[in-house]
């Protein structure tokens, strides 16, 4: 009888009611607390707490708590998404439920002694404090959808085994990022707003794997200081500081930029301008599209570019593969989106395998011209007959006309990376 459906209810099985009680604030009223009496069972023993964390023997011993709710894909390091029937609930994702990508355990920042280091040739050192970071430059505000270049890694393995953690559709969220603008701390360190040949802006994270390196990843000068691209020093997230899981308490915010492959770098250390791109792993061998047919004896990461703006994503939330869904009208959701500051202009969603075809109803934010950054959330009511399989697929076109292809096979790539095909769900309709 819950009015968001059984599944919901579900999510919170076998655990703590808590989180889910929190995140869902609405149901602390009077009249649900009372309709819930007659499903308590009883009351923890205080001898069940769990027990506390040895950092010693366990690197990830540290990491924060984290809900419930949310899909783990690895749990050291932690990496999961939100249930496909949380995602696009809400046009911002809940901090608590925004998908979670990390290499190495979270580390802990003491606030009082962070510096963010600022340098490269042609401007001066900057070592900014979190309270310098805040007062000194004007905070700017962008919603930005960040996505995960293994977004739908696990369709990719259905067709041939890849490299990399299976991401169903949640590897994508959307938050109000808020912080100093990139652009304007390089150009305070006196960087110019030209700068002749090419040049980039590498970034350092605080986490560092065991040679000591750390994590890092870059992206081109021009997009650094651009006045449009709204790149960002986050330190706010939906209006609250940056949870530890993404980035506190500094992290970059590249709008319509791959989320992985680290640009969006959490646990900002060090920004250094510099002549070359990235030196990091992640930025050189990895994340990276090849021809379906280069394997792991063929593979030269130096012949393809590091992916930047992703390609048009779309997929279906609602209902979910494999439901039995009642005969009547049937509502169909989900989230689009481009990389790249493209806008959405349409969903089309089928019901019948891609042989006819609706075009869905799109909400969010009005985006300006070559900054949509955010996703839109689409829905489409048909009617359904009673005993139908059905075969829902969806697939967005944006504003440069890029559409998604039908199948995976052709992108098949070996580390399931852009995986963004024509989303299929079956499901039938109950008698
Ligand atoms: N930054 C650091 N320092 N360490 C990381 O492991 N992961 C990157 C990026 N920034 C990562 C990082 C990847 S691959 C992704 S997809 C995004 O952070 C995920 O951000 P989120 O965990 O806030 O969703």
């Amino acid at each position: 009888l819950h009015p968001g459906g059984a599944d919901k209810v579900l999510l919170a099985a076998g655990g703590a009611l808590e989180p889910f009680w929190a995140l869902y604030a609405v149901h602390s009223q009077p009249h649900v607390l009372e309709l819930l009496q007659e499903y308590k069972v009883g009351e923890l023993s205080p001898e069940e707490a769990p027990p506390s964390p040895n950092t010693a023997q366990d690197p990830f011993a540290g990491d924060p708590p984290r809900h419930p709710g949310l899909r783990v894909n690895s749990l050291k390091p932690f990496n999961a998404e939100p249930p496909a029937e949380l995602l696009a609930e809400r046009f911002l994702t809940p901090n608590e439920l925004f998908f979670t990508r990390n290499h190495l355990p979270v580390p802990s920042v003491d606030p009082s002694s962070y510096r963010l280091q600022v340098e490269g040739p042609g401007g001066h050192t900057l070592s900014l404090s979190l309270s310098e970071l805040r007062s000194r430059f004007p905070k700017h505000e962008v919603t930005a959808t960040l996505q995960c270049a293994g977004n739908r890694r696990s369709e990719m393995s259905r067709v041939r085994p890849v490299k990399g953690l299976p991401w169903d559709i949640g590897a994508i969220s959307t938050a109000r990022w808020g912080g100093a603008r990139l652009r304007d701390v390089l150009l305070h360190a006196g960087f110019g707003e030209h700068r002749e040949g090419e040049w980039h802006v590498c970034f350092e994270g605080l986490d560092v794997d065991v040679g000591g390196a750390p994590y890092g990843a870059s992206i081109p000068y021009s997009r650094a200081v651009s006045p449009v691209a709204d790149v960002l020093l986050a330190y706010e997230m939906n209006g609250k500081e940056l949870p530890r899981d993404h980035g506190f308490p500094v992290r970059v915010v590249v709008p319509g930029v791959v989320g992985a492959r680290s640009v969006n770098v959490k646990w900002l250390r060090r920004v250094a301008v510099s002549p070359a791109e990235s030196p990091s792993h992640w930025q050189q061998n990895d994340y990276k599209g090849f021809c379906p047919s280069v394997d792991w004896d063929t593979v030269n990461y130096r012949t393809a570019p590091a992916i930047q703006e992703l390609p048009v994503q779309s997929a279906i939330t609602q209902p979910q593969a494999g439901a039995a869904v009642p005969p009547g009208e049937l509502t169909i959701k989900g989230y689009a989106w481009s990389g790249g500051g493209r806008e959405v202009v349409r969903v089309d969603v089928s019901l019948d395998g891609g042989r006819t075809w609706r075009a869905a109803d799109l909400a969010g934010e009005q985006p300006a011209l070559g900054r949509a950054w955010a996703w839109v959330l689409w829905e489409l009511r048909a009617p359904v007959d009673a005993g139908a399989e059905l075969e829902i697929i969806c697939k967005a076109v944006d504003a440069s006309y890029n559409v998604q292809p039908d199948t995976v096979a052709p992108i098949w790539n070996l580390r399931g990376v852009l995986s963004n095909a024509w989303h299929r769900v079956r499901v039938t309709v109950s008698r």
